[in-house]
């Protein structure tokens, strides 16, 4: 990659930020589409995450990408939010305006949606009710994403329940009841449900297993799981072998960055075989 004194920069800001793949698939495109650009890993301490987005029209950035633990607190330094950021409680994109504003929005929504849609061509919000296993930020984006695709109920489950009663408070709309369980529930509301996602982290590499009995599920039913290390999650493998459609979670990470580089860069990009590629031969095998 050679760029110029011109060059168009963003970046990741995130702590830590080195496990991040988004350096290499921005690369990526950027070599595809021969944008004369940059994106870089910027380790920004919580401390200085105010500073640091401030200081993004300062450098001439044209935006960033936010990860852990800064998607909830750049809410409250953007000038603009997205009403579905809002919504969500979330950010994921700035995108620095032509006055130096910064514009905040959330693209996982957009990730998850088109991830299944290219995952699972076949599924309808008509099918049945979703399980979606998990309440924390990634679990409100798939909410959000499942209303947008219009469910009607989703039965949220979690370890915690205040906290998917939050979600439920604040993602349920008049065209989506959302109700929550206790995992000693998770099995009986497979029966009739036409889409599971697993939204924890359980089943990630160094995490606890994802002990779930599938034998409920139709065998029409989705099962998606956002954990994308390992790349086929216990969960897949098992739903797999059931004859399940099964979605893994790279393609909800592909999708998610393209608002993003084209807001920044300018050119249209799209997630291609060769891109999934490139960023799976990063990816740790199961274990
Ligand atoms: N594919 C993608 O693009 C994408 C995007 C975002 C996130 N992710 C992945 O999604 C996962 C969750 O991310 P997040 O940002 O939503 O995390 P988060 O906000 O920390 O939420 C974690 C969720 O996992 C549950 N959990 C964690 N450990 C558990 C355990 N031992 N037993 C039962 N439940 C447990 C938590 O339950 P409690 O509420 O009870 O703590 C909570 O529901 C991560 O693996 C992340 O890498 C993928």
């Amino acid at each position: 990659m050679r760029i110029t004194g011109a060059a168009r920069l963003a970046g990741i800001m995130g702590w830590p930020v080195a496990h991040s793949r988004s350096p290499l698939l921005h690369g990526f495109w950027l070599d595809e589409t021969g944008v004369d650009g940059a994106y870089v890993p910027l380790p920004v301490r919580p401390a200085d995450i105010e500073r640091a987005l401030r200081a993004l029209p300062v450098l001439g950035f044209r935006g960033c990408n936010l990860t852990i633990p800064h998607k909830q607190t750049a809410l409250l330094v953007a000038d603009h939010i997205d009403p579905l950021a809002s919504r969500i409680g979330a950010v994921n994109t700035i995108v620095v305006a032509a006055d130096g504003t910064l514009e905040a929005s959330n693209t996982d929504v957009y990730g998850f949606r088109e991830s299944l849609r290219g995952g699972a061509p076949e599924w309808s919000p008509a099918a049945g009710p979703a399980v979606v296993l998990g309440a924390g930020g990634s679990s409100r984006a798939v909410i959000a994403a499942l209303g947008d695709a219009g469910v009607s109920e989703v039965h949220i489950v979690n370890r915690t329940p205040c906290r998917a009663e939050k979600v439920a408070n604040d993602l349920a709309t008049s065209a989506m009841r959302i109700s929550v369980h206790s995992w000693n529930a998770a099995s009986d509301l497979l029966d009739g449900a036409g889409l599971l996602v697993n939204t924890t982290s359980l089943g990630m590499t160094g995490e606890p297993p994802l002990d779930l009995d599938l034998v409920r599920l139709q065998r029409s039913a989705p099962v998606v799981d956002i954990v994308y290390v390992p790349l086929e999650t216990g969960l897949l493998a098992r739903a797999r072998r059931r004859g399940h459609p099964v979605v893994d979670g790279l393609g909800m990470l592909l999708h998610q960055a393209r608002p993003g580089f084209e807001a920044w860069f300018g050119a249209e990009v799209r997630v291609t075989p060769e891109l999934r590629a490139a960023i799976v031969k990063t990816l740790a095998p199961a274990q």
